[in-house]
């Protein structure tokens, strides 16, 4: 059973990936550590504690995360168009508190990690900025946790913020930067697979009245849904983060590639993901300096994944 730290910003797809890892038995829900992205720091943190009260999972620790940036600019804008205000489509629950880790996410990444080396998952739905921050505080970290899955990036394909930029990188790209620069099992999950990965209109609305994970998430899919609708006029909304937790549970139903990536941290392409497909040798003064690999997902099994996750 691995276990798995997710660091989040729920967030409708977040809470749609945390509950099917609940009902998934090839993993352990170790905590959760929370970012600004979707909503601000705080909203991320009462979402991750309501999400645990309804997984009836109120043991597992949230520990909360940065508020600014890794350069330490606040943040001035949240995904509010596609999550609603509070993160759960407006829906505007009760705020619920649980058990609140007493230090920062990064101090809790490098304590769990180092207390189970080669043991650790780590799953990111979020900008990435408690994860660099945690290879800043150890810079072991990236080695010693079992594997870093994030969701993020466009790499073949537009953005979803711009065309360069997907938000989790738009979000905070010079962490991203740093964290693809760590020698580690890390794994990048971004839209060029999650735009295949798809719950349609009917598919949500049949979860309500299938359990209490059901009938929450049809409830806040409901505001993801319409905005799906009005943006990408699809009747069906993309399920990215669960998708980076499908890699996780069964990384074969992805085909994986390997290179160096880096982020644009500047210009108008800033959070844009770049990979080196390794076919050329950079035999010339221009070439980037070697980086260690990342895996990089170029293509996915979207029909058994999405069917394992709405499933879950
Ligand atoms: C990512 O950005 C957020 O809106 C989603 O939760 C997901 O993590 C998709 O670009
Ligand atoms: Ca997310």
């Amino acid at each position: 059973r691995k276990k798995l730290l997710i660091d989040t910003d729920p967030g409708i797809d977040d809470a749609m990936a945390i509950l099917a890892a609940f009902n998934s038995s090839e993993v352990e829900v170790v905590g959760l550590t929370t970012v600004f992205g979707n909503v601000y720091t705080q909203t991320a943190t009462q979402n991750a504690f309501k999400i645990l009260q309804l997984a009836e999972a109120t043991q597992v620790p949230v520990a909360e995360g940065s508020h600014v940036t890794l350069k330490g600019a606040p943040k001035t804008w949240v995904a509010d168009f596609v999550h609603g205000a509070d993160g759960f489509g407006n829906m505007n629950f009760e705020s619920v508190e649980g058990f609140r880790w007493r230090g920062t996410a990064a101090e809790f990444i490098v304590q769990k990690v180092r207390e189970n080396p080669g043991e650790v998952s780590i799953l990111a739905l979020g900008p990435l900025t408690n994860i660099a921050l945690a290879m800043q505080l150890d810079s072991s970290i990236a080695e010693s946790a079992a594997e870093i899955v994030v969701l993020g990036g466009a790499f073949f394909v537009n953005g979803n913020v711009n065309p360069a930029a997907e938000a989790n990188m738009y979000g905070d790209p010079d962490a991203a930067d740093f964290v693809f620069g760590q020698s580690g099992n890390i794994k990048v999950v971004g839209l060029d697979v999650t735009h295949s990965c798809q719950f349609t209109g009917s598919e949500l609305s049949n979860l309500r009245g299938r359990g209490r994970f059901g009938t929450f998430l049809s409830g806040i899919t409901a505001f993801y849904l319409k905005y799906h609708q009005d943006a990408y006029d699809m009747d069906s909304v993309y399920v990215h983060d669960p998708s980076a937790l499908a890699a996780v549970l069964q990384p074969s139903l992805f085909t994986w590639r390997s290179g160096q990536v880096r982020v644009l941290t500047e210009s108008v392409a800033t959070g844009m993901t770049v990979m080196d497909v390794g076919l050329k040798r950079w035999n010339n003064p221009h070439g980037w300096t070697d980086r260690p690999k990342v895996q990089v997902a170029v293509a996915v099994n979207a029909a058994e994944t999405t069917s394992m996750l709405l499933e879950r």
